[in-house]
């Protein structure tokens, strides 16, 4: 909790490292205070108290005025650049410079936001799953723009498609938005939904398909081109590693096909002799099945199983899985019975598998895991639960998957050392 502050401090500080988050992490004081707080500013002990930066790059060196406390840390807002990085640019969209929030790090160069993305990861491990020395490597991203052919959107009075404010619910009307894909900014611009809250909108680059969602449903007076498929059953097909895949309105899928390529390759580098040689190979958190209908080698005798909590992204992998004989549970992975798997892809939401996923994965008895995490903090606690049940991180690769945000993807392989605590046995 950060209580607001109530003068108006500014401070010159130097910037350490980004955080998980995206914010950079300084200092204070570093140099004298500047600005209208006037006068030097008071001595902190040696490493005094952080200070988060939103906007700056490690290096940097910035003034910030201070907007909000906590016992322990402080929030600031960027007032100006000093010292800039080598890796700052000027952020080529019109509708950030409105105010747009969707895109936090338009002002990095795009090699350098997967190297902070590496470096926060390591960070994450180091601290939070105390691993020092975990093996963490680039593995690649995606398109710095055009990526993305999911999205959704606010919908202000007028009906217009809309993004929020960095932090705030004040709304920024779009115009176009340079990291969603031509196909799905060329239907925004078409849309008007009066009436309705928030809208998702996808695309399929692969076959042309549109589908958009928006609730609540039950509104009148709506402007939407008719050939897209609409509400909670309008569906569009993605191509990915050569497989079609039916993905429904409310059914998750990756921020466009790029990144579902991306990951399914980087699984596959990361424990391809293992998925080779499986007999049973367990998807949790499955969605439309994408991971169970890519990874095993044409031909492969193995069997699958897919666990997934959402009706509607299981319905879709019965579709997607039909010609392979998958076994599709509908069924939060906390309440799943385990079963002996040779290979387990887990790829759980924001907040992570949690101490009780992590003990269902370890029921499988899987010599191999590849764990796929959207969040940084939450892969390390992720990594320090299996550890508790004899997994050892082997190798950590980072996605960009979300290029121009601070946004995080990290593909984790896991190796059962031992016999889990207290049962004695792998199974
Ligand atoms: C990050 S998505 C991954 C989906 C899929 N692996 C993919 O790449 O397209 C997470 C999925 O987990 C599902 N989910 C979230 N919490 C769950 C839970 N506790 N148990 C089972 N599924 C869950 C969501 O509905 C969503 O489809």
């Amino acid at each position: 909790v950060t209580r607001p502050h109530r003068t108006r401090t500014r401070l010159r500080l130097r910037v350490e490292r980004v955080v998980a988050g995206g914010d950079g992490l300084a200092r204070e004081p570093l140099d004298p205070a500047v600005g209208d707080a006037g006068g030097p500013a008071r001595r902190a002990p040696s490493g005094g108290r952080v200070v988060f930066v939103p906007g700056a790059l490690p290096g940097e060196l910035v003034d910030v005025e201070l907007v909000g406390a906590a016992r322990d840390f402080a929030r600031s807002r960027l007032v100006g650049v000093v010292e800039p990085s080598p890796a700052r640019v000027t952020p080529p969209c019109e509708a950030l410079h409105r105010g747009c929030g969707g895109c936090d790090w338009q002002h990095v160069d795009a090699r350098t936001q997967l190297e902070l993305k590496v470096e926060v990861v390591r960070e994450a491990l180091r601290r939070t799953a105390r691993l020092p020395d975990a093996p963490v490597r680039a593995g690649g991203s995606v398109a710095p723009w055009d990526y993305r052919t999911s999205m959704r959107f606010a919908l202000g009075a007028d009906g217009v498609p809309s993004l929020h404010r960095h932090r705030s619910d004040d709304l920024v009307p779009l115009a176009g938005c340079p990291i969603a894909h031509p196909s799905l900014d060329d239907l925004v611009g078409q849309l008007r939904l009066p009436g309705a809250d928030e809208v998702s909108v996808r695309v399929s680059a692969a076959t042309g398909e549109r589908s958009t969602w928006w609730r609540p449903e039950h509104v009148a007076g709506l402007v939407v081109p008719g050939d897209v498929r609409t509400g909670r059953g309008g569906w569009v097909t993605e191509h990915v590693a050569g497989v079609a895949l039916r993905v429904s309105s409310p059914s998750f899928f990756q921020s466009g096909p790029g990144a579902a390529e991306l990951l399914v390759a980087t699984v596959r580098s990361v424990c391809g002799d293992e998925l080779a040689g499986a007999t049973h190979l367990v998807d949790l958190y499955g969605g439309v099945g994408l991971f169970a209908s890519t990874l095993l080698p044409a031909g492969s005798g193995a069997t699958v199983t897919v666990v997934e909590g959402s009706p509607d992204a299981c319905a879709d992998a019965r579709v997607n899985l039909a010609d392979r004989g998958a076994d599709v549970v509908e069924s939060s992975v906390e309440r799943w019975a385990p079963e002996r798997a040779d290979v387990v892809v887990a790829d759980p939401a924001r907040q992570g598998l949690g101490r009780d996923a992590a003990a269902v994965v370890a029921a499988t008895g899987a010599p191999v895991v590849a764990l796929v995490s959207c969040d940084p903090v939450s892969l390390a606690r992720d990594a320090a639960a299996l550890r508790e049940h004899g997994y050892v991180l082997s190798t950590s690769v980072v996605l960009d998957l979300f290029p121009q945000t601070h946004h995080v993807e990290a593909v984790t392989r896991f190796d059962l050392e031992r016999a889990p605590r207290g049962t004695g046995t792998t199974g």
